[in-house]
């Protein structure tokens, strides 16, 4: 059945959707990815078919070019669209809360108004934990308020919000609004993963480089949280689990309409100090870190609630930390001897 649709996959060259578009393709779908490769690159789409053996279109797209997003609509009857094209830092949203709405809004909005034209009904979008704010209660349910803190977190608010919105006013449509909690990990080819360019800002890249000598000692923010050990507790979720989340997701889509909502993470928290210890066994030694103040805007813990997504949707994810952290782990090795 899979083999006649045909998914657009925006942003599918970045981390989580090259990810995707693997798994798409092992399941018989049609894949053609659509990407400006601000944060990705070329190569992705061969590893992608190394991995695979099979090709997926790709267009070098910016979705802030309305014709351009039409252009791809007019070659392919796309079936449904998995929509992970935007700017994702935190920090970087507040000093260019321009760029970060425009970019994120508007190209989602140039999306719909080409899905809407071509009749393309069935849309999952990348939405984030982030969406739960500051004061919820872990763990987080879909049945919370939302808010954010930040640009970013505010564009996903106001995505979420669009879609909802629009899906309402076209009762044949589909949408399925999909809260990652922390993606991480790699594929375990080592072929595709996330290797950010400069000093990364989320843990486990930062632990990476500290692990590979590119950076001299990991900074934990804060050790005075209300969590076990005081640092920091995340919901930790390896991005090939997260992957079969979407195959998930897409095939309820393609049998539902109307908006649905659900996180995709484990149910489990690790904290900093976990995370370190576990990278510490992958790459076989000890990590250096030092205790840092608390970086503005974290909370203390975050986890998902993974009932409605075991429930309706039948997805559980199955890796432990130290599999995210081999897996990591591995693919910066890869990395390293590519560049060599
Ligand atoms: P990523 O940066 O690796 O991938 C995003 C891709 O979108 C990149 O390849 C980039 O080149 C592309 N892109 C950005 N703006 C574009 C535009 N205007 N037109 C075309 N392509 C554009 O990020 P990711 O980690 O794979 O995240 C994917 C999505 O998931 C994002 O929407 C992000 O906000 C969301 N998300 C990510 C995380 C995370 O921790 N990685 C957590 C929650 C939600
Ligand atoms: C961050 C973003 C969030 C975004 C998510 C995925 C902030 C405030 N939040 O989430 O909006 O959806 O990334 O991109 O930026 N930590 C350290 N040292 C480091 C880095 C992080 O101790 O060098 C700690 C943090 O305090 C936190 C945990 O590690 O407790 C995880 O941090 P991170 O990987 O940045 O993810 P989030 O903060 O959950």
């Amino acid at each position: 059945m899979n083999r006649n649709r045909k998914i657009l996959v925006t942003g599918g060259t970045g981390y989580i959707g090259s990810h995707v578009c693997v798994q798409l393709l092992e399941a018989g779908y049609d894949v053609v990815i659509a990407d400006n490769l601000v944060n990705s690159g070329r190569d992705v789409v061969e590893r992608i078919a190394r991995i695979t053996g099979r090709m997926p279109a790709f267009y070098e797209t910016d979705l802030l070019n309305l014709e351009s997003v039409r252009h791809i609509f007019r070659e392919h009857r796309i079936d449904g669209v998995i929509h992970f094209a935007g700017l994702k830092a935190v920090g970087e949203s507040v000093a260019q809360p321009l760029r970060y709405y425009s970019n994120n809004l508007t190209g989602t909005l140039h999306l719909l108004t080409a899905m809407q034209e071509e009749g393309c009904r069935v849309m999952v979008f990348s939405s984030s934990a982030t969406v739960y704010g500051e004061t919820n209660p872990v763990p987080f349910d879909e049945s919370m308020p939302t808010a954010a803190t930040n640009p970013y977190g505010y564009t996903k608010v106001a995505q979420e919000r669009i879609l909802t919105d629009i899906a309402a006013a076209q009762p044949d449509m589909s949408v399925l609004l999909l809260r990652y909690f922390n993606p991480v990990g790699a594929h375990p080819s080592g072929l595709i993963g996330e290797d950010p360019n400069g000093i990364p800002n989320n843990l486990m890249p930062y632990v990476a480089k500290v692990a590979t000598g590119e950076l001299p000692c990991i900074h934990v923010f804060g050790d005075d949280y209300d969590t076990p050990d005081g640092t920091g507790v995340r919901d930790y979720i390896h991005v090939c689990d997260l992957a079969r989340g979407h195959i998930r997701a897409l095939e309820y889509a393609f049998t539902h309409t109307g908006t649905d909502v659900f996180n995709l993470g484990t149910g489990h928290g690790s904290s900093v100090l976990e995370l370190i210890r576990a990278f510490s066994e992958a790459c076989g030694r000890e990590l250096p870190y030092v205790i840092a103040p608390r970086r503005p805007g974290d909370i203390a813990s975050c986890w998902a609630d993974i009932h409605k997504a075991q429930d309706v949707l039948g997805f559980t994810a199955q890796a432990t930390l130290a599999d995210m952290c081999r897996d990591s782990w591995h693919f910066i090795c890869c990395r390293k001897e590519e560049k060599i």
